[in-house]
């Protein structure tokens, strides 16, 4: 690593500071990521003007490009949102909750032998405001739900390297398709509209599993 860095950050800005320097080579140290996104503790007037909400879907909002190494994101959950059941295209996925609580449930590859076959869930967490979660492929897939019905959620996401796709895939089935993955805003503002947007359910259809 090259240079020092805060390991307990007081504001999201001095967050991105630590995550710049953590980030500065090729190797990715997963436990202090994760310290040190913990140690931030979350403070609405530091990401309220991210946190766009809209009716049908959950939003990706772009925070922090990473000098290309990472994204950062912040992620708006209103009542019941969830995504799909996806993976994350070779990346590291940290996720911190920054205002209410977030089911992640996990599943298994498909293999090519059970095609067709209902997916095989192995865990179920729920995180909590300030509560950090990793995931990679090689530890399997999720999905992320926000299970209230009269509170919104809210969560920040850094995937290093970043990615612009993943595979979506059906829980009944097995089977996948892979989704672009858009920001509904960027640094504040507002995107241009595009279709997609995040690792949705509503995904278009769905093909035979590969094996990973
Ligand atoms: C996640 O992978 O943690 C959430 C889904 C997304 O990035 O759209």
């Amino acid at each position: 690593m090259s240079g020092d860095y805060k390991l307990n950050p007081e504001t999201l800005q001095e967050l991105i500071e630590s995550l710049h320097v953590l980030f500065s080579t090729d190797k990715v140290n997963v436990e202090e990521v994760q310290s040190v996104m913990e140690n931030y503790k979350s403070d609405e007037d530091d990401w309220d003007k991210f946190a766009k909400y809209d009716h049908h879907r959950y939003t990706r909002n772009l925070v922090d490009e990473g000098n290309g190494r990472f994204n950062l994101m912040i992620l708006a959950w209103g009542e019941g949102q969830g995504s799909s059941i996806h993976s994350h295209s070779d990346a590291h996925c940290f996720m911190k909750v920054l205002d209410g609580t977030l089911r992640e449930s996990l599943f298994s590859w498909p293999s090519e032998s059970e095609k067709r076959r209902a997916m095989n869930q192995i865990g179920v967490n729920d995180y909590q405001r300030d509560q950090v979660a990793y995931i990679n492929d090689s530890k399997g897939l999720h999905r992320v739900e926000n299970l209230s019905h009269s509170d919104s959620a809210c969560s920040l996401h850094l995937y290093s390297p970043p990615f612009d796709s993943c595979k979506c895939f059906d829980q009944r089935t097995g089977k996948c398709a892979t989704s672009k993955v858009t920001f509904w805003s960027k640094y504040g503002e507002r995107t241009p509209f595009k279709p997609g947007g995040g690792c949705q359910s509503a995904v278009v259809e769905f093909e035979q599993p590969e094996n990973n």
